[in-house]
């Protein structure tokens, strides 16, 4: 964007100008804020970027909180958490706003990768910005995981269990790789202790990649429902002679529209901190309720629902001469093959608007399936479920693997020059 006079902030003077003949203070403003034009005709899809933002920091700051008072060990943990939401003052709003928060933070980055998916956000030249995102939500799934052990309540312990002993499963080394994550041959003191280290550490790996996905964003600019590059299109509007004619100013006009975002989200939030923070055990599951008992196993262990998907995927393949290594290909092959998303859609076009039904059809089901599979890997195994878990788990990979096909042979609709709103 080149950036001219209008909507400019000037240089300052005071404090403010002291600071940015030391710092690029008001250049960086004008470069990323002021004179950054994202496309006029990015509506609601749009918001979930910066309420993920938003919910990172929170989950930063009360993690912080509750870290003054947790005791990562195994004799202690169950009953800190216990301190904290009865004795800590306001520890039961930091505690239920962290845990809420988690589940919130992979509603909004769903909501916002299915946003990418139906804009075509993956498309050149946006393979980077997109790659840079799966590796945040990978980050993030390692974050809850880690996170997901330190109640040391009784889903904790075996959740954890059962997701170690996949490492088992690795052919030759799974046996001392499972024992090398646990610090143990089972769960004990030593994983609760590295798995909170770990989950202290990644939120700010997190900060630091989230940080470079923006400076990502900010090199080829976003896109938009129309999946137009405003950026190549007629230039000149009311702030800027250069500038896209489809842009406007990134502040004031996004940031009062995040703001307003931010503000219907933080109803919602709050709804369910205060009214709900269990939602219906999908948030807390009664069992975790329970201090973590090595020798009793609770009768049917489930991770947390943003995580069921996979697991419903895991369950659903057969083990091999008793070993589950294909199970856990197919659950990691789920994630990993987001990343090749930019080169599997060989479609002219990059938004759903104008790609043919057949694009639509197969994002439908895809979609429907990442649902279904999530209901499937909360409920307890069996026959139909298993059944029902194979048929979406083909459905979902389906997406992926036919896309080459289905984007290349359908017929698109002409893509407008401008974009509309
Ligand atoms: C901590 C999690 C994340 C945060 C805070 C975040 C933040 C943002 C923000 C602020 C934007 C610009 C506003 C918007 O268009 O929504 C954005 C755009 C984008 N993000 Fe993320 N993001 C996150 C995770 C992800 C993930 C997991 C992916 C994909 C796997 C992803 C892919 C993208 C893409 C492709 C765009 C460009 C969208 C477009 O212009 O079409 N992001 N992100």
């Amino acid at each position: 964007m080149s950036s001219d006079s209008a909507n400019a902030q000037p240089a300052p003077g005071g404090f403010l100008g002291w600071l940015d003949k030391r710092f690029p203070v008001i250049d960086t403003w004008n470069e990323h804020l002021a004179q950054y034009y994202a496309p006029k005709n990015m509506g609601f899809w749009a918001f979930f970027g910066s309420l993920a933002l938003v919910v990172l920091v929170l989950q930063i700051v009360t993690g912080l909180f509750l870290a003054m008072s947790y005791k990562p060990s195994a004799t202690e943990a169950f009953a800190s958490v216990e301190y904290i939401m009865r004795d800590v003052d306001w520890g039961w709003l930091i505690r239920y706003m962290h845990s809420t928060g988690a589940s919130f933070f992979f509603i909004l980055v769903y909501l916002h990768m299915f946003r990418g998916l139906m804009w075509g956000s993956y498309k050149k030249p946006r393979e980077l910005l997109w790659m840079i995102g799966v590796v945040i939500y990978l980050a993030m799934m390692a974050t809850a995981f880690f996170g997901y052990l330190l109640p040391w309540g009784q889903m904790s312990y075996w959740g954890a269990q059962v997701i170690v002993n996949l490492f088992s499963a690795v052919p030759g080394i799974g046996e001392s790789l499972s024992t090398w994550v646990r610090g143990d041959y089972v769960i004990s003191d030593a994983t609760l202790n590295r798995f909170y280290a770990f989950h202290f550490l990644l939120p700010f790996i997190l900060v630091g990649l989230v940080f470079v996905h923006i400076v990502a964003l900010h090199r080829v600019g976003s896109t938009n429902p129309d999946g137009i590059e405003i950026k190549k299109g007629p230039k000149g509007n009311k702030w800027s002679d250069t500038a896209p004619a489809d842009g406007i100013p990134f502040h004031p006009y996004y940031t009062v529209k995040d703001i307003m975002g931010l503000v219907a989200f933080a109803a919602i939030f709050s709804a369910v901190v205060f009214f709900t923070p269990d939602f219906h055990h999908l948030f807390l599951e009664a069992p975790n309720f329970q201090p973590a008992d090595p020798l009793k196993t609770p009768p049917h262990i489930a991770p947390v629902w943003y995580f069921t998907p996979y697991y419903a995927m895991l369950r659903a393949v057969p083990p091999i001469a008793a070993s589950q290594f294909p199970g856990v290909v197919v659950m990691f092959a789920a994630i990993l093959i987001l990343f090749f998303l930019p080169w599997l859609d060989r479609s002219p076009v990059r938004s759903m608007r104008y790609k043919g039904i057949l694009s639509k059809i197969f994002l439908a089901a895809f979609a429907v399936s990442f649902v279904v599979l999530a209901y499937l890997g909360l409920q307890p195994a069996s026959e139909l479920h298993t059944l029902l878990s194979q048929i979406f788990t083909v459905v979902y990979f389906s997406f992926f693997l036919l896309m080459p096909i289905y984007t290349k042979l359908e017929k698109t609709k002409p893509v407008p020059e401008r974009v509309t709103t």
